[in-house]
């Protein structure tokens, strides 16, 4: 039985063809910089990104917090929206490993509000910590993508002020088919960027960091302190170059799959799809425990093959990937017509 997992994107299985060039990957000490396959890896994200220079990381939390450690000082605030994933879901790590202080603002799914933005920023005062950057997140985890006009206003208010932008983008690429356009046109709106290519793109492990060649430098260091330099990497970066290359342009099937999701779930007696938040691979819902009882509805599919999670905050959320056909989506919805009947 085929198992039909909706619970996230990051539990893809890497490819045949990813498979392949793994194992026959050209390796080398990526720590001296002598893996061919990484330098590959690297040069072509950086082209990709619109970048100087670009750095293999173990994941995605890695890259973000080995950019903000890169970016900033003992001491400094960082400012980043309420529902960001480095606030929620990073296990406090800008406060463990780069001792910044967070100072949080409201955000409608990764939109600030500018006037709250240049509040936060601090002046000149002996009481007060520097704001050593702003964070952005596109696509948003909640399922939206942020607008390059705002991206660009963000961008020219730090640029005015001197801070650095860092760009948490984990889907960068769902952001792009959405907007359809390059993925180096949102990048330009930032100093660093964080890529995961173990997400929708399907890559077993690893998260691509870029920016200026200065910056990726220091980076680098910064990889090495925080345990992240990993030798004969090239066998995972062998996968991240077809998660780039080939894996990119399939999204929007993704994107497609969760917008059929979306339509057939709304159907459900009790059920209320969030149509707001719908850019991208993800299905939102809240659903009303008597007409969609959880324990059940999980228990059900999971008798059947299929994984969900649960409802966090009342809330659902189901995720389409590229395990994910669209005959798949057919499956589930008749999967839960038989639970709940
Ligand atoms: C928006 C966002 N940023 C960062 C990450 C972290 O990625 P990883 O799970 O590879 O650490 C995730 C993971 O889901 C994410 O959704």
């Amino acid at each position: 039985m085929k198992i039909l997992d909706f619970r996230s994107d990051t539990v893809t299985q890497p490819t045949g063809k990813m498979r392949q060039a793994m194992a026959s990957a050209r390796v080398g000490d990526d720590v001296y910089g002598d893996d061919p396959t990484l330098n590959e890896l690297e040069a072509l994200s950086a082209k990709i990104l619109g970048k100087e220079a670009a750095l293999f990381v173990p994941s995605g939390t890695f890259g973000n917090q080995v950019s903000i450690l890169t970016h900033t000082k003992r001491g400094d605030e960082i400012i980043v929206g309420f529902d960001a994933h480095i606030v929620w879901h990073e296990v406090g790590g800008a406060a463990v490993i780069s001792g910044v202080q967070t100072r949080t603002l409201n955000t409608d799914y990764g939109v600030y509000d500018m006037e709250e933005l240049k509040n936060l920023i601090r002046g000149k005062d002996i009481h007060y910590p520097d704001t050593g950057l702003i964070c952005m997140e596109n696509a948003h985890g909640g399922g939206k993508v942020v607008p390059l006009a705002h991206m660009a206003e963000v961008y020219d208010l730090a640029q005015d002020r001197g801070i650095p932008v860092h760009l948490d983008g984990a889907r960068l690429f769902n952001a792009a088919t959405y907007l359809g356009v390059e993925a180096a046109e949102i990048t330009r709106y930032c100093d660093s960027v964080n890529v995961c290519l173990s997400k929708g793109l399907g890559a077993p492990v690893g998260s691509v960091v870029a920016g200026s060649a200065a910056f990726i430098e220091k980076a680098r260091k910064m990889r090495k302190l925080m345990g992240g330099g990993m030798r004969q990497a090239g066998i995972l970066g062998a996968a991240g170059i077809i998660a780039l290359t080939e894996m990119v342009d399939r999204l929007k099937e993704d994107h497609e799959n969760a917008a059929l999701l979306r339509e057939r779930m709304a159907a459900f007696k009790g059920v209320e799809v969030d149509l707001a938040r719908s850019h991208i691979n993800m299905v939102f819902f809240k659903a009303s425990e008597e007409d969609f009882p959880s324990d059940r509805v999980v228990e059900g599919l999971l008798e059947r093959g299929i994984k969900i999670n649960g409802p966090e905050g009342g809330e659902w959320r189901f995720v389409t990937n590229k395990d994910i056909e669209r005959e798949d989506i057919d499956t589930l919805i008749r999967a839960l017509e038989e639970i709940l009947e």
